[in-house]
């Protein structure tokens, strides 16, 4: 399979943008609380450390099966930048993957946005060449469990570096689809 790219997904009250290197400035503003950092470990980018990063996250990596997909989260009626979603795509024994995270600036916070962003990434990652999304979550996240559940995620046993691994199939959703597009009538 080919390097899957970002698209423009838009939802109710959001647009999903692809990740761009001049988002850096804006971006280093949202995401500039250190409280973000809690669960994901780190600490803020400089507007500079940021662009740097957005680079090699725009370049990909260096193995062509893998998609490094980033989206910044755009609430239209403010125009304003919000948070970020990301995707990475790889191959394994059972068909494609997607690996999901959610960040959302502490301002914005509390209004369903990390909840919409996912459930719209969740549902274009539907309609691509992939049979399984997960997130990782760690277990003392309340919001984040919330979010994954909200995409339509369920926690299984499994663990990953201190976090539960949630999953949901969406191979469902493509025979769905196929099963029920429209048919000719005349
Ligand atoms: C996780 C995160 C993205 C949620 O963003 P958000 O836009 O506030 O999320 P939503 O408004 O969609 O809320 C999602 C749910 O979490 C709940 N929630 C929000 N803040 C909460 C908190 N502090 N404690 C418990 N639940 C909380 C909301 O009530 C909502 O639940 P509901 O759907 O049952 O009503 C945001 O807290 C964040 O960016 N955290 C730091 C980065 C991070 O840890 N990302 C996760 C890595 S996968």
């Amino acid at each position: 399979m080919s390097r899957v790219a970002a698209q423009l997904i838009r939802t109710v009250r959001l647009d999903l943008l692809p990740l761009l290197v001049e988002h850096a400035e804006e971006m280093a503003a949202v995401l500039s609380d250190r409280a973000l950092h809690t669960f994901i470990g780190g600490t803020p980018d400089t507007a500079q450390a940021l662009r740097s990063r957005y680079q090699r996250m725009t370049a990909g990596g260096s193995d062509p099966a893998v998609s490094w997909l980033n989206w910044v989260i755009r609430l239209r009626d403010e125009a304003c930048l919000t948070g970020t979603v990301q995707a990475t795509i790889s191959p394994s024994d059972h068909g494609h993957f997607a690996e999901v995270a959610w960040v959302v600036g502490t301002p914005w916070q509390g209004r369903g946005i990390a909840s919409e962003a996912a459930r719209g990434l969740v549902d274009w990652l539907s309609q691509q060449p992939v049979r399984t999304v997960i997130a990782h979550v760690h277990p003392d996240h309340q919001a984040s469990a919330a979010v994954a559940a909200a995409a339509g995620l369920t926690p299984t046993d499994e663990w990953h570096e201190g976090e539960i691994r949630w999953r949901r199939s969406v191979v469902a959703a493509q025979v769905r689809r196929t099963t029920s597009s429209p048919t000719c009538t005349t």
